[in-house]
């Protein structure tokens, strides 16, 4: 949500300030902007919508300076509609200070009252604009920049990564942080800041975590660091381990078709480094509990958000099922306000593809706080979640770009069934030869899933039946409920069709009042304890002359007559289908949402990393 970026040095400021950019759209597109200085004065550019309307307005200005500086956002609205005006860099009044922000300043309003009642003429209608204006503020008594800074900090609520330029200190620019990720990259002769490492990897891979409460002040050569009482502190330099990544779509039409094809190759990965044969344990050291504690784990819970929250949901399935320990599910942003009654002998697993997701990572505060041991599941090692863990268990997809999870969602589904299988083992809960089937069925899914990639054919006819449905309703049961969630969701978020997933046998319970011939309703019809249940559910809403698909993979021969249309997925045990059925879903979406020539990868109104609550 917002993505922040700073840099001084002696390259040309705007292509290093709109390449991190490039990579921090993920965060949010509904404007972009940059401000640099030049001969002592700010330089200011917006533009509303994507950051390439603001690459286009720029692409022939450079800066004229021998050393550069400046600081540049992309914007994810949160106070104020997106437009030129409510684009950051905000400036002062006498345009001398100019700050891009990524977080919410709760208490926005009482500020900006008693700034208006001084005389501060405020333009936008964001939360961010008074931060400047109390910088400039505060400076009146304080000249000292960090002093100023600090002291505007501590009149401020909510969450904050800042960059800040002054128009009178060419040499220096600031950046501070609360509860919003932000990093710092020490380049030679040249540093930076940004929301996340992959918009300064290009340059660097030495970089300081900052934390909460920290105010960064970066010259050329130079980084200084100041705590909460403003005293210089050392902080350590990271060298991140991996290469910058080329984003590239590679023939694909979208990122997210493309990261639904990767899905066999990230499956496989993580079954060849955890899982070797059906005859051997399951390799998982990355629990950092011992075998007695684990042994006196009474309850486990499972805190995440959007699709990691679907993962979540399967993940509940398959333990309780082969560990017999209870399992919550909980959405983050409903954990955080209630009353938590986690404690010692408990488990917390956190799943988020970013590891940034604000409300998932105030969860598992609050849940270590209370004594739990904290499990984090996520596809990023080096996020804020990662480096907080007690037991870290990566992904390992790969970058995922699409806003859509697609890839991130199955490898969190197979990092759940490694963790179950791994329990089972140690807690001796399940039969040897229970474990070798299970073991088996998981390691043929990465062919299962290529099978079902070959079949694209089937899901593109049936998205050309039905991409101009306003309403749609997937159902199932068991433990395929959470696959009809995630497909309504993916429907849902890159087509903007009203699209619930409902437990089947819920449907008669509200739902099936809205049924006629212009809903149809998708099943997940996998063999098992539930089949023949869907099946009548489905009956039931054919019945009330909806159209009927099912995503199967059956071959009961009277299904031809009962559904009007059927996407074949490849035999599969119950318990492991949630990793096979969900991917005709995600297909299904894509296809609908581009016969309705929707913006796939980057949907309205949302952003891949969500670091506001
Ligand atoms: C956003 C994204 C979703 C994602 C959710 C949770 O809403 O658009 O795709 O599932 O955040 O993100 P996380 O990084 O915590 O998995």
């Amino acid at each position: 949500m917002c993505g922040i970026i700073g840099y001084i040095g002696n390259k040309q400021v705007i292509p290093v300030i709109l390449n991190g950019l490039s990579n921090l759209e993920y965060r949010g597109y509904d404007s972009a902007g940059i401000a640099y200085l030049e001969n002592s004065n700010i330089n200011i550019y917006k533009a509303q919508g994507k950051l390439q309307n603001l690459k286009n307005k720029t692409e022939n200005i450079t800066a004229n300076n021998s050393l550069n500086i400046g600081i540049g956002h992309i914007r994810w609205a949160t106070h104020g509609v997106p437009n030129e005006t409510n684009a950051h860099p905000h400036t002062s009044c006498f345009n001398k200070i100019a700050l891009v922000h990524n977080g919410i300043i709760e208490n926005y309003k009482e500020l900006k009252d008693d700034l208006v009642k001084k005389g501060y003429n405020i333009q936008s209608q964001t939360d961010t604009e008074i931060i400047v204006h109390l910088i400039e503020e505060k400076l009146k008594e304080m000249p000292d920049k960090t002093t100023a800074i600090r002291n505007t900090l501590n009149d401020l609520d909510g969450a904050y990564a800042l960059g800040i330029v002054f128009a009178d200190e060419p040499e220096t620019f600031f950046a501070a942080r609360k509860s919003a990720p932000l990093i710092v990259g020490i380049g030679e002769g040249e540093n930076f800041i940004a929301s996340d490492v992959p918009a300064t990897l290009e340059y660097t891979k030495k970089v300081i975590y900052l934390e909460d409460n920290e105010i960064a002040k970066l010259t050329k050569d130079n980084v200084e660091i100041f705590n909460k009482k403003n005293e210089k502190i050392e902080k350590k330099v990271e060298l991140i381990p991996w290469e910058p990544v080329a984003i590239d779509k590679m023939g694909y039409k979208h990122f997210m078709l493309k990261e639904i094809h990767e899905q066999p190759n990230v499956v496989r990965q993580t079954l060849s480094d955890k899982l070797h044969s059906s005859e051997e344990l399951v390799q998982l050291n990355e629990v950092k509990l011992n075998e007695e504690d684990l042994k006196k784990l009474e309850r486990i819970q499972i805190i995440a958000c959007g699709s990691s929250l679907h993962a979540a949901m399967v993940g509940k399935y398959i333990i309780e099922e082969l560990v017999e320990i209870p399992v919550d599910v909980e959405a983050s942003s409903e954990y955080i306000y209630k009353k938590n009654i986690t404690g010692k002998n408990s488990l917390t697993i956190g799943i988020s593809q970013s590891g940034e997701t604000a409300d998932t990572l105030t969860a598992i505060r609050q849940s270590k706080e209370k004594g739990s041991h904290a499990l984090i599941i996520t596809n990023r090692v080096d996020s804020t979640m990662a480096r907080e863990a007690d037991s870290l268990l990566p992904i390992n997809a790969g970058i995922e770009v699409s806003v859509a999870a697609t890839k991130s969602y199955t490898a969190q589904l197979l990092a759940l069934y490694l963790l179950a299988l791994n329990l089972a083992e140690i807690k001796k809960s399940v039969s040897n030869e229970k474990l070798t089937i299970l073991k088996e069925e998981l390691l043929k899914t990465p062919q299962q899933i290529e099978i079902m990639l070959s079949n694209k054919k089937a899901i593109q006819k049936c998205a050309r039946k039905y991409y101009d449905t306003r309403d749609f309703i997937y159902i199932a049961r068991g433990i395929n409920f959470p696959a009809a969630l995630e497909g309504a969701l993916k429907l849902k978020e890159i087509s903007y069709i009203n699209a619930t997933g409902y437990p089947a046998g819920e449907l008669k319970h509200g739902p099936i009042a809205m049924l006629d011939n212009t809903i149809p309703v998708l099943s997940v019809l996998v063999p098992g304890t539930v089949y023949e249940k869907v099946l009548s559910n489905s009956e039931e809403s054919k019945a009330r002359d909806a159209n009927i698909i099912a995503v199967t993979s059956s071959e009961d021969e009277k299904l031809e007559s009962i559904f009007d249309y059927i996407i074949r997925i490849p035999q599969t045990d119950e318990l492991i289908s949630p990793i096979i059925t969900t991917v005709p879903l995600q297909l299904l979406a894509y296809y609908i949402a581009e016969f309705l020539g929707k913006d796939v990868d980057q949907p309205r109104n949302l952003a891949k990393s969500v670091t506001v609550e």
